[in-house]
């Protein structure tokens, strides 16, 4: 791993041709005159947060884009997973129609993945797309859902089934919000972490391993290496691959299990990184199976996910036909292809690869990870 414990300021930067944007990872961001210069210009800029991260740094960003747009304006939506729907999307658009915003208005999105997900979406469909800049105030957002330009809502059948390929034209990831995440969103966020290891890079892993205290405890240099080295992974495979054509799948490792737990206990009953931690554990179950890893290695994995103080055993979704009913869940995933669900697994040399897998086998995994 090249990243050093260090706080200084940092900028990862996606290559995306005319798309490029820059990812800016320091403390205390959001107050910096700097952090803003250079954005789109507009009559009217638009924070569009929850009401849980509103009250706490709303009122700043506000200050700080002021200088820059002569209107700012706030659009608070209400907090959680649940609330990722049409119903959130049109609160969007009857602030922007009732504020009289034009087609050059600039979005950010202050907040959660959830936050992100649906501005984003908001922004590639206001007046057929208007700029957006990505705040990210959670782990999992700034190592994962800030970047790269997948947006969407949630429909009762599916995760994140209406959406677009969206990219923002600044992400900024002010390390100082962390402070003020509840711990079990912050075990959510290390999911997403641990994710690129297994994937990409295995000394990012053992990295990670080594760091999961001081991570837990929030040290702010130990937290930058973290969403640093996340960022360039999530750059590098999205910059070879923006709209998932093959190569992005892999970043779902954990997710054709997780997505579907999330679904089948109903949305926000489990976290999203809390799905995909024990999604990873599946997939590496499955990945055992079909001779890929060792018992030992995924062990391993089961290991660090639980020491990140994330679920290690798969919940029951239903008490007659569980296997069936995850399996019914992940053929509506979006990686299925005419019915075959399939799954990113991983080889032990930090490699994936996106397959199917026998219904017969992955009922074994099914089984064995809701006893485990
Ligand atoms: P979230 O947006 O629901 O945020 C988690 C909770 O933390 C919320 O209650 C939120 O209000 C609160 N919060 C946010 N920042 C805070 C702060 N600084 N201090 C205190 N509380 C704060 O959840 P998330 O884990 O950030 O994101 C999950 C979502 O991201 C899911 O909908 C998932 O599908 C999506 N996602 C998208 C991508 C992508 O590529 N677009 C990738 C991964 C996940
Ligand atoms: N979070 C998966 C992706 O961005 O592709």
């Amino acid at each position: 791993m090249s990243t050093t414990s260090s706080i200084s300021a940092a900028t990862v930067s996606i290559a995306l041709g005319e798309r490029s944007y820059p990812i800016l990872i320091g403390q205390n961001l959001i107050d910096q005159p700097q952090t803003w210069a250079g954005l789109p210009k507009a009559t009217a800029a638009v924070i569009v947060t929850n009401d849980t991260v509103g009250p706490l740094y709303a009122a700043r960003l506000q200050t700080a884009l002021a200088p820059h747009y002569p209107q700012v304006h706030v659009v608070t939506l209400p907090d959680g997973e649940a609330y990722k729907t049409w119903e959130s999307l049109n609160l969007i658009f009857d602030a922007l129609l009732g504020h009289g915003c034009d087609r050059k208005t600039v979005l950010f999105a202050l907040g959660g993945g959830v936050v992100g997900d649906m501005t984003g979406f908001a922004a590639a469909c206001y007046m057929r797309g208007v700029p957006f800049v990505q705040v990210p105030t959670t782990l999992l957002a700034q190592v994962d859902s800030s970047v790269g330009g997948k947006t969407a809502i949630n429909h009762p059948l599916g995760k994140n089934m209406i959406g677009a390929f969206y990219q923002p034209v600044r992400v900024v990831c002010d390390l100082d919000t962390l402070n003020t995440l509840p711990e079990r969103e912050l075990s959510a966020g290390l999911a997403e972490v641990i994710k690129y290891g297994p994937i990409y890079d295995l000394a990012f892993l053992d990295w990670i391993a080594a760091n999961l205290s001081a991570l837990r405890a929030r040290d702010a240099a130990v937290l930058a290496c973290a969403v640093q080295r996340s960022c360039e992974i999530k750059a590098e495979v999205v910059g070879q691959d923006e709209r998932e054509s093959g190569l992005r799948a892999i970043l779902n490792f954990g997710h054709t299990f997780g997505h579907a737990i999330e679904a089948g206990l109903g949305y926000g009953a489990w976290l999203h990184g809390e799905a995909v931690g024990c999604g990873m554990v599946m997939a590496a179950t499955l990945s055992q199976r079909l001779g890929l890893l060792s018992a030992e290695q995924v062990a391993q994995l089961k290991a660090l996910v639980a020491a990140a103080g994330l679920p290690v055993r798969a919940p029951v979704l239903d008490a007659a036909r569980n296997a069936e009913r995850y399996l019914e869940l992940m053929r509506v995933d979006k990686k299925a292809e005419a019915g075959e669900i399939k799954f990113v697994l991983v080889n032990g040399q930090g490699q994936a690869q996106v397959c199917g897998a026998p219904d017969a086998l992955v009922t074994e995994v099914i089984a064995a990870c809701c006893a485990a």
